[in-house]
């Protein structure tokens, strides 16, 4: 972990600027529920950041200390505030401290089966879960790894606390994806 964490310190420290918000994001953001929200593997904190300026009161996680100190830097520039919890989200029950969580986001990352499972018990009754990352296609197409990838309708009824709002598998400027929104029950 502690070889993927540095890995990814160096990729935050080398790029300058936050990316676009994600497009699946943009696309349901008014299915979220407004209050208290939580940003699963934020990177440098672009989905935290637009949450925190919408109002949302914004927790957001990642085991890169770079990438949270720009999050930081930017939330400050940007005058709202953004509640960091530095962890790694392969043992991630230390999340259980924080919630409950009306909204949780989750872009570009696979959470392993324990948070997927813990993450119902995150969230208040009719919370929202929004979920879009890279599909098998872009592993095909691109040195995108598969075992990262979401594969089609695979995670549709992955709990029973949750009842399944959206699936969409499409393709945007960033490449191919699979999108989900779950609400819990
Ligand atoms: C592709 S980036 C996505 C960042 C952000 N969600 C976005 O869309 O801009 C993946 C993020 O997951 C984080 N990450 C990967 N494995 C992790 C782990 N085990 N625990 C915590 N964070 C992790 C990385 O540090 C990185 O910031």
């Amino acid at each position: 972990m502690e070889y993927d964490r540095q890995k990814w310190n160096a990729k935050h420290a080398a790029k300058r600027g936050l990316h676009q918000a994600d497009s699946f994001l943009l696309k349901h953001f008014k299915l979220l529920r407004l209050g208290k929200a939580l940003d699963i593997a934020c990177g440098r904190g672009r989905s935290a950041l637009l949450l925190a300026e919408k109002g949302f009161e914004v927790s957001a996680v990642d085991y890169s200390d770079v990438g949270l100190k720009i999050l930081a830097d930017q939330a400050r520039l940007k005058q709202v505030a953004i509640h960091l919890i530095e962890l790694d989200l392969d043992q991630p029950n230390p999340l259980a401290d924080y919630c409950p969580f009306d909204s949780i986001i989750c872009i570009n990352f696979k959470p392993n089966p324990e948070l997927l499972k813990l993450i119902p018990h995150l969230l208040s009754k009719d919370g929202i879960f929004l979920w879009s990352s890279f599909n098998e296609i872009q592993a095909d197409q691109t040195p995108f790894p598969l075992e990262k990838a979401l594969t089609e309708k695979a995670f549709v009824d992955y709990s029973d606390l949750m009842e399944t709002l959206i699936y969409e598998r499409f393709t945007d400027i960033t490449g191919a994806r699979d999108g989900y929104v779950f609400k819990r029950k």
